[in-house]
């Protein structure tokens, strides 16, 4: 029996690298316009990044930053992979991006903020102001006894006061946590009690859609969860929206809850000295879904990844400090903080901050705030362009803005949404960067260089410079260029950006990104180390990546990542759940939903009621944004013989996808019944082949 199971895992194995067929797509050069004025535009730029010249020729991206003292060592690989870039530095994130500005950048707006109510005037924030508003943070943060290497987590909105309260932790060494805004109380409990905080930093409220949500009861929710987790918050910070006011229900709870806004009073005007940090501090703390029900921490480091958002910031996203640079993300993402925050602000750009939807109050909101504030570089994911696409085709023509450069980020772009983002966006005369990275990478892997690379709809591009990836299939063995299939991508070297560990899990930081390809564990040579960055890839013969999309057990809803184990187990807290399996759906504008099959406990009657009970729990434990599309209730799960839930099954019913050969399982009957559960009593099911990411789903586990 366990040869049968053995050998039916070899072959999925084998059919996980199935050839991937693409239609070619067509070159887009960047304008001449473009390259005359780009900050990088000398392609011998990749000579000086070949791997023979590695580590070293990282030494141009710390020499962008401002150093308290010299680093002495480039790259320290003693504790690998555990790796100190620009080791034996001393040097100040908060610095960077403001103080050094100063002298010529006072009276420039660093920050545009723009609320989603149209009426409520924009915010300007000037660089000089910015100081101003860190330091007597920064005062009031050290007044509450906080110090270098203390953990502080934020719940926190899209407004400035986030980016503010970032800057003044970096500015004393405390290691800042934003939980994205959206995610539940419980969520950003369970975050406080994984990062050991005893501060949360909250607001009150935030516009969402015409709403002014009650942000604050998600505060008492985080400190509850975490109370029952073991980890006690003194104190609960919360900005005001409207400073003065407080425009939440939920009571303050006496000697907890304080207002900022009051509290700063007692600082006003104070100056704090920017700490002289050492170059391998933490600088924050970003939690991200993985193939386990936990989220990890991943730990980012002050001077290797301050140094490589900048020069990304500078090359790829092309800023200069006269650009106006608008990312529309949220900072509660990787992609805010590397490119909103520090890397834009280190470039003295000035950065536009939206706090609402994109759609609000109609498709043409963004593109009147582009015309309104002169945006010339606009950055967005493909979720965005999709329903921006589908409310509005049309809208982009109706204001007169005019981009030089655009970014895609997040997710696969399918070249149909890529050409509307080019012609009618970009008015075919913005280059566009679909850069591909993630949360423990710290910047882009790969992406063109805009004056120097033709874009290709679909395609990320090559290589960042200095990033040497690889495509290795399960046996370690490398997958070429040109032949058409796809495995997992790695990359071979280091890179400042890369996260420094897992916060309190070397040992699972090691297994997840080192575990599968590294072949000596004892080994202090980066070169035994590829990063495993837990994407499906495949590179075509002009040397061009395509991603594929997540090889673990995460789906990748509006470009977020949620962890299905995570859903999983938010479907266990309903007590009639006996089983739950989630898997992800092929979806027109979302790119991929989640999909809930739950078993119930014998003697449990199926009802409605409990598919609503397990929709509500997802949303109390991670947020609106895991809410599935649909809870179907089975009578059983389909199993191997060995007990494992076949999700690939389940998924490519979801998918109304052929669902192969089961017959190997312990319960083939099951599937039919499922399947007709899902997709009707007619076959209807479609031809075309399942994507990547969903075809393979389900197989590691
Ligand atoms: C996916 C977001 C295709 C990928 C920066 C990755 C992309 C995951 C792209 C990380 C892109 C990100 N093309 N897929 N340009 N960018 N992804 O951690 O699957 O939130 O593993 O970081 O998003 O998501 P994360």
């Amino acid at each position: 029996m366990a040869k049968e199971v053995e050998k039916q895992e070899l072959t999925e194995v084998s059919e996980a690298q199935i050839a991937v067929h693409w239609k070619e797509e067509e070159y887009y050069q960047p304008s001449e316009k473009f390259k005359a004025q780009a900050n990088m535009r000398d392609p011998r730029i990749f000579e000086q990044f070949t791997l023979d010249k590695f580590p070293d020729c990282f030494k141009a991206y710390a020499d962008m930053l401002t150093w308290f003292e010299p680093y002495r060592t480039v790259l320290d690989t003693s504790d690998a992979p555990f790796w100190k870039w620009f080791a034996g530095g001393k040097i100040n994130a908060c610095y960077n991006c403001v103080d050094r500005h100063l002298a010529k950048y006072g009276n420039k707006a660093a920050f545009i903020f723009v609320a989603e109510p149209d009426k409520e005037p924009d915010v300007s924030i000037t660089y000089q102001e910015l100081y101003d508003r860190v330091n007597e943070l920064a005062a009031l943060l050290r007044g509450l006894g906080l110090k270098a290497g203390d953990r502080v987590t934020f719940h926190m909105p899209m407004v400035a006061e986030l980016p503010i309260t970032m800057l003044a932790c970096a500015r004393l060494g405390i290691i800042h946590s934003q939980v994205f805004g959206g995610f539940s109380g419980q969520a950003c409990g369970s975050r406080i009690q994984d990062s050991g905080s005893r501060l949360l930093i909250t607001m009150d409220s935030y516009w969402r859609n015409g709403t002014l949500v009650d942000h604050k009861a998600n505060a008492d929710i985080a400190v509850q969860t975490a109370n029952e987790l073991g980890q006690a918050v003194e104190k609960v910070l919360v900005w005001q929206r409207y400073p003065g006011k407080y425009s939440a229900k939920t009571p303050m709870v006496p000697g907890r809850d304080v207002f900022m806004n009051e509290l700063l009073g007692q600082y006003k005007g104070q100056n704090v000295e920017p700490l002289a940090l050492p170059s391998d501090g933490a600088l924050f703390l970003m939690y991200s879904s993985g193939t386990t029900g936990k989220p990890k921490g991943a730990q980012h480091s002050i001077a290797g990844y301050l140094a490589y958002v900048t020069a990304t910031s500078k090359w790829v996203l092309d800023i200069d400090p006269e650009d106006i640079y608008w990312c529309m993300a949220d900072i509660g993402w990787i992609t805010g903080h590397s490119y909103i925050v520090y890397g834009p602000l280190a470039n003295a750009a000035t950065s536009v901050m939206y706090e609402g939807v994109p759609t609000f109050p109609d498709a043409g909101r963004p593109w009147r705030i582009a015309e309104r504030l002169g945006v010339n570089i606009f950055h967005t994911a493909p979720t965005a362009i999709r329903m921006l696409r589908k409310l509005g085709p049309q809208e982009p023509r109706k204001y007169k803005y005019r981009f030089k450069s655009m970014t895609t980020v997040g997710e696969p772009i399918e070249p149909e949404a890529w050409r509307w983002y080019y012609d009618e966006v970009g008015k075919r005369e913005a280059v566009i960067t679909d850069t591909w990275w993630m949360t423990e990478t710290g910047g882009f892997l790969c992406t063109t260089m805009p004056a120097i690379h033709a874009m290709k709809p679909g395609s990320c591009g090559p290589a960042a410079p200095g990033i040497h990836p690889v495509i290795y299939d399960e046996t370690g063995a490398e997958i070429l260029k040109g032949s058409g299939k796809a495995g997992n991508i790695c990359i071979r070297n280091p890179w400042p950006g890369i996260m420094q560990t897992i916060w309190g899990d070397r040992d699972r930081y090691v297994k997840t990104y080192f575990g599968k390809y590294n072949k000596n564990p004892k080994s202090k040579d980066w070169r035994d180390w590829p990063f495993m960055c837990g994407d499906g890839a495949v590179q075509a013969a002009d040397g061009y990546y395509r991603i594929l999309g997540r090889i673990d057990d995460v789906i990748n809803v509006a470009g977020h990542r949620l962890g299905t184990k995570e859903i999983e187990s938010a479907c266990l807290t309903v007590p009639e759940i006996a089983e739950a399996a989630v898997v992800p759906v092929q979806d027109e504008l979302k790119g991929r939903v989640p999909e809930v099959y739950v078993a119930i406990k014998p003697g449990v009657q199926p009802s409605q009621a409990i598919a609503d009970r397990v929709i509500k729990a997802i949303e109390e434990v991670i947020g609106k944004i895991a809410r599935p599309k649909r809870v179907y209730i089975v009578p059983d799960m389909p199993k191997t013989r060995s007990g494992k839930i076949m999700r690939r099954v389940l998924a490519a019913i979801s998918n109304r996808r052929d669902v192969g050969d089961v017959t190997t399982l312990a319960n083939p009957d099951v599937v039919e019944q499922i399947r007709i559960m899902v997709q009707g009593k007619d076959i209807t099911t479609r031809r075309e082949e399942l994507p990547e990411d969903i075809a393979k789903f389900g197989q590691v586990e």
